[in-house]
């Protein structure tokens, strides 16, 4: 929540207690360089023990609420017919509005499944922007994914409230050029991860739905993010000030024929959703998911999980839930932008991002500088974050870099996890980090995995820049901050 303090300044104020805490510490910069070099200048590669501060992700490191821990603890361990698939399937009906629903063991489980249903040789799958997992599964099931967003959404420094929308005109331009019976689907995703965590309105939603049923589309949603969309569309969209989260929620899965989700971000938990009203795509989930997930009332989840995400999405309806970590990624957003710093605006739900092309200009994307900026960010804070640029687009077909359309370093906020002076922190690396911004060269794969590169792949940094920027920060700050 923002509260208004007498200076007129907006304070993100933490709607819950800290009742407890996991130890962190802070590595010298003498182990971050061997940790970074060890790492291959790959954020994934790095452990614990070296971070101080880990924004790698949301994913399924949100602190869970005291219900849904103590839920956990009256879980039905059954292989078939388990009380807690129950529970989850009465909050899938009171939150999401749905009667059929699988669970799946993550986000991208879900997608493999989609593929498998939906994807073709010869489909096409537009949507607002792919997911790194998205994409690789759709491309494996053989369809091609189209990205139809409006031409601004690419534009980092913005005030545009909606960059996840759909460009409705090049939607209707996808059906003409190939077909809507070449169109198993049109995907949504919520607060639209690898541009910035942007959401789309309702508007849009509601004109994509009417779209692709005036041609027999089926409209999917990811919903991994719902919460903090829903939560967007209440702070940035007219007519829904009022609204609740939970009316909001509902009423953009009233404009979807099925929604899939990890459960690893809104709903603060490990596992996976699939939900709908249509029988016919229930019993085809059905049939597939004893081969990939498991019987039907697990879906390759722990029950305990499944007790949690029951509660879980019930929580996130809760405006202080929905809203805790967006508020705390305006701040920082706002805290960066003070500074100088090419931040993405406006502030997205999941994470604080730089624009690394902007920050590193001297950096060609030949060179990633999204993974460059990540490593270097570590280097000087002990932050993890990650690259969310080239380095996450696997080569094409002649083994050439498929160049993104944005360099993001995403410094990810997970929900009830870090306070302000983490926050300030971050903001004040990063600030000496753009300050010394020609220190930070260029990096170079040596070990590069053929599909999702970016998970395991190692890179050196060219001229040895890593070890010339650590001398430079201990220079100034000594060894052990
Ligand atoms: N869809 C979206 C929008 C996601 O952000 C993710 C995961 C997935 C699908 C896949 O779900 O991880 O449970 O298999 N995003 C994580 C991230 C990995 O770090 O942003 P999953």
């Amino acid at each position: 929540m923002i509260v208004r303090l007498s200076d007129g300044r907006e304070l993100p104020i933490e709607m819950y207690k800290v009742r407890i805490v996991q130890k962190t510490t802070l590595p010298p910069t003498a182990q971050r360089l061997a940790a970074i070099e060890e790492a291959g200048y790959n954020t994934f590669m790095l452990w614990t023990k070296d971070i101080f501060i880990d924004m790698l992700t949301d994913s399924g490191t949100n602190a869970m609420s005291d219900n849904q821990l103590a839920a956990m603890m009256v879980s039905d361990d059954a292989y078939a017919g388990g009380e807690s698939y129950r529970k989850l399937g009465s909050a899938v009906k009171d939150v999401l509005g749905f009667d059929y629903y699988v669970p799946a063991h993550q986000g991208r489980a879900a997608e493999h499944l989609l593929a498998k249903i939906f994807c073709r040789p010869g489909t096409v799958v537009p949507m607002n922007y792919h997911f790194t997992t998205t994409k690789a599964h759709f491309e494996m099931g053989g369809a091609r994914v189209l990205e139809i967003y409006h031409d601004d959404a690419m534009e980092t420094a913005s005030d545009n409230p909606f960059k996840g929308n759909i460009d409705l005109a090049k939607f209707q331009q996808v059906i003409d050029k190939y077909g809507a019976e070449n169109i198993p689907f049109v995907r949504m995703e919520a607060t639209t991860n690898l541009i910035g965590g942007q959401p789309f309105s309702m508007a849009n939603l509601r004109g994509v739905r009417e779209l692709a049923a005036a041609h027999k589309i089926p409209v999917i949603l990811d919903c991994s993010l719902i919460s903090e969309n829903a939560y967007f569309i209440k702070r940035r969209e007219d007519g829904y000030q009022d609204a609740t989260i939970e009316d909001i929620v509902k009423e953009m899965m009233s404009l979807t024929d099925l929604v899939y989700l990890s459960g690893r971000k809104s709903t603060c938990v490990r596992g996976g959703l699939l939900a709908t009203n249509n029988p016919e795509y229930f019993n085809q989930l059905k049939a597939w998911l004893p081969v990939y997930e498991g019987f039907i009332t697990y879906g390759g989840m722990s029950s305990k999980e499944i007790e949690a995400m029951a509660v879980g999405l019930r929580e996130m309806t809760d405006l202080d839930v929905a809203s805790s970590s967006a508020d705390l990624i305006k701040d920082f957003v706002e805290k960066m932008v003070a500074r100088g710093l090419p931040a993405v605006t406006p502030p997205g739900g999941l994470a604080g991002h730089v624009d690394a092309m902007k920050f590193l200009p001297h950096v060609p994307q030949s060179q990633y500088p999204a993974g460059a900026l990540a490593a270097a960010l570590y280097l000087v804070s002990g932050v993890r974050s990650m690259e969310r640029g080239t380095i996450s687009m696997d080569r094409d077909e002649h083994g050439r870099d498929v160049l993104s359309d944005l360099e993001l370093c995403r410094m990810a906020v997970p929900r009830r996890v870090y306070t302000m002076s983490h926050i300030d922190y971050v903001v004040d690396r990063l600030a000496w980090l753009h300050a010394h911004r020609e220190l930070v060269g260029g990096l170079e794969f040596y070990e590069e995995p053929p599909v999702l590169r970016f998970f395991t792949g190692k890179l050196h940094a060219l001229d040895n820049w890593g070890a010339k920027l650590a001398a430079a920060f201990r220079d100034e700050f000594g060894d052990c901050v």
